[in-house]
């Protein structure tokens, strides 16, 4: 049976020769698989009370980011307690401000916060450039560990933000409703803004390169805040500087396995041909994107990632395993999806409710 839905699948398109056993690998690079691979953005999370009592051991979230068995121990729950078919570094995108030199606080309940944002050339210019294996290495520690105590399992993914939406928070100094002071900059002080954007590149391609050679078989950009920009404004300041990082990691890792490049453009759907020209392997879509407008307009050169309403979770477990199933359905039969949500798990979900979505997921059968 499962060979019959391989071949169903069809054959894959990628060039390299390079095979994999694993699912999620597999589907990324459109190769077929007998059955669809599902994570859920942020699984390991709060949702979990498990996450919740590492948490609380560690003496709080950074704390946690930065001890490397215990980001091991958060990264492994959701394999072992929710059965995923790849497991997630257990990170922040805002470590990699913080290795540039900023004080960053998470204020219980209230998310992240940095106390001295960046607002011009002179702070700009403050800036390091860290070396991932100084700064980061507690990351990259823990991405070693995890890949040993995987142990083959299911893949490790690696993942950055996206030097946009790094910015944003950086400017910020935190979360936003409406982006002004970040917006303010690229209007009032294109120049800075955009050397902002140059510095925070240089340091993700570094550490997503340092990622991959730690043992990220796959490494996501997540781009949250792309969909606040027009048209205009999103090619030039986030989606230039995510082709940049695409085109420069490795596509190979140490192991001669091709590492799959996965980019997630929240709000992204009106962009979809501009993102595949990234040269990306997967894209990441969320619900407000038809699916089967997506592989239309895009044709078969990238994998899809998503897409089901996060909030869909709160519905009794039947209505998730049917919306489940609606959502693999509209994806069609030919290979190259990952299920998952189309954005992060919300962390008052039910355990039973996340397990309902995997399980639906997994149990597909029929086109
Ligand atoms: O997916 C995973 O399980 C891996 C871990 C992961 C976290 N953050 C852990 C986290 C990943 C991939 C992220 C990415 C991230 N972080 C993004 C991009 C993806 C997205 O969701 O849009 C962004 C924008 C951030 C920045 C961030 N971190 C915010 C805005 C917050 C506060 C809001 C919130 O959800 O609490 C965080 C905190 C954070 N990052 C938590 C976790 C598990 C909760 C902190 C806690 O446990 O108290």
């Amino acid at each position: 049976m499962p060979d019959e839905r391989g071949r169903a699948r069809g054959c894959a398109n990628n060039s390299e020769n390079m095979t994999t056993e694993h699912l999620f690998l597999r589907a990324c690079l459109r190769q077929a698989v007998p059955r669809r691979p599902v994570w859920m953005m942020r699984q390991a999370g709060r949702y979990l009370p498990e996450y919740r009592a590492t948490r609380a051991r560690a003496g709080g979230f950074l704390n946690l980011c930065k001890t490397p068995e215990l980001a091991c121990e958060v990264t492994l729950q959701p394999i072992d307690l929710m059965g995923v078919d790849a497991a997630i570094l257990f990170s922040d995108i805002l470590v990699i401000p913080e290795a540039m030199g900023m004080e960053l606080q998470f204020l219980e309940g209230e998310g992240p916060h940095f106390p001295n944002p960046i607002r011009n050339a002179a702070d700009v210019a403050k800036l390091t450039d860290p070396d991932p294996e100084v700064e980061l290495r507690y990351v990259m520690d823990a991405l070693r560990l995890i890949r040993k105590e995987l142990n083959g399992r299911v893949p490790l993914i690696g993942f950055t933000g996206s030097p946009w939406t790094l910015a944003t928070y950086m400017v910020e100094g935190g979360g936003s409703k409406n982006f002004s002071t970040i917006k303010k900059m690229i209007y009032a002080d294109p120049v800075s803004a955009h050397k902002l954007l140059e510095r925070v590149t240089e340091s993700v391609i570094a550490y997503l390169t340092a990622q991959v050679a730690a043992g990220a078989q796959a490494v996501q950009i997540f781009d949250t805040w792309g969909g606040i920009l027009s048209t205009l404004d999103f090619r030039a300041f986030s989606l230039n500087y995510i082709k940049r990082i695409v085109q420069a990691v490795p596509k190979v890792g140490p192991d001669g396995q091709r590492v799959p490049v996965i980019v997630f453009v929240k709000g992204g759907g009106q962009w979809l041909e501009d993102i595949a020209d990234t040269g990306c392997d997967v894209m990441g879509l969320d619900w407000t994107t038809d699916p089967t407008e997506a592989r239309r307009r895009v044709g078969d050169r990238v994998a899809f990632q998503g897409n089901m309403d996060p909030c869909v979770l709160y519905a009794p477990p039947e209505v998730i395993a049917q919306r489940t199933r609606a959502m693999l359905t509209a994806f069609g039969d030919d290979p190259g999806h990952i299920a998952n949500l189309g954005h992060g798990i919300l962390p008052d979900i039910p355990v039973e409710h996340a397990k309902a979505f995997i399980q639906a997921a997994q149990a597909e059968i029929g086109g």
